[in-house]
């Protein structure tokens, strides 16, 4: 089994680097790919750079050049319902692009001919996910996450994003992984720690718990992937 682990930024996949040690270190693409024999599996874990483009290109990479069979994604994000408090964990339901706007030819926003304004995300690794957080008393949160190519630190626009896609909380990759993950046919799941309300206080509040709040995610990945790799095992029997 050969398993992605993504983030966007250096802060979000450090813990993960830190806790698997033995790397080796791939350059393609102008980036960096960190591959990790693990137990009978591999893990291949990298940062995309901000934003959808990036995200789909490390995405895509991921599972056409490194073989990976299931996609991860850990990082932070900026809180739409009030119900989500800094450091907080949101598993991506579904994930739809906030930015994507051809409403001009009378589609909705979020939607392209032959797309879907939201994308689910793999049940099964949801599942885990909900195991993982009863095993270990963590409160786990589910919802629609928007993405787009802007960071969000305006009320307006922030009530905006709700209104229209119903969501819970937003960033920047997600949707980009979802469609990638979606048209190639591999499961995935997007987690994200709250690092800010999106409002005008979101820079000052992204800058001071990045750090924080990208460990709380990639710690309870790491928690994942073990159970990940039994499932398959179990499955393969
Ligand atoms: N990721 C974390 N906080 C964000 C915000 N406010 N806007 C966009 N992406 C984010």
């Amino acid at each position: 089994m050969k398993i992605a682990i993504m983030g966007a930024m250096v802060e979000e996949i450090e813990p993960l680097l830190e806790y698997f040690k033995d790397y080796e270190t791939i350059d393609y693409a102008k980036n960096k790919f960190y591959k990790i024999a693990y137990k009978n599996s591999e893990i291949v874990i990298a940062y995309s750079k901000i934003g959808k483009v990036f995200a789909t290109l490390t995405a895509a990479t991921m599972i056409e050049k490194f073989e990976c069979q299931k996609l991860l994604f850990s990082g932070v994000a900026g809180a739409i319902n009030p119900s989500l408090k800094i450091g907080d964990l949101i598993v991506g339901d579904k994930l739809c692009q906030h930015d994507l706007d051809i409403t001009a030819f009378g589609h909705p926003y979020g939607y392209v001919p032959e797309g879907a304004v939201c994308i689910d995300s793999d049940k099964d690794l949801k599942s885990i996910a909900f195991e993982v957080a009863k095993e270990k008393n963590i409160e786990l949160k589910s919802g629609i996450i928007a993405t787009g190519d802007q960071f969000i630190a305006d009320q307006k626009r922030k009530e905006w994003i709700k209104g229209v896609f119903e969501a819970d909380a937003l960033e920047m990759e997600g949707a980009a992984v979802a469609v990638v993950c979606d048209a190639l046919d591999i499961p995935f799941f997007i987690l994200r720690a709250i690092s800010d309300a999106a409002d005008m206080d979101a820079s000052f509040d992204f800058d001071e718990f990045l750090k924080s709040s990208a460990k709380v995610s990639a710690e309870f990945i790491i928690s994942m992937v073990d159970k990940i790799i039994e499932a398959d095992v179990g499955n393969s029997k």
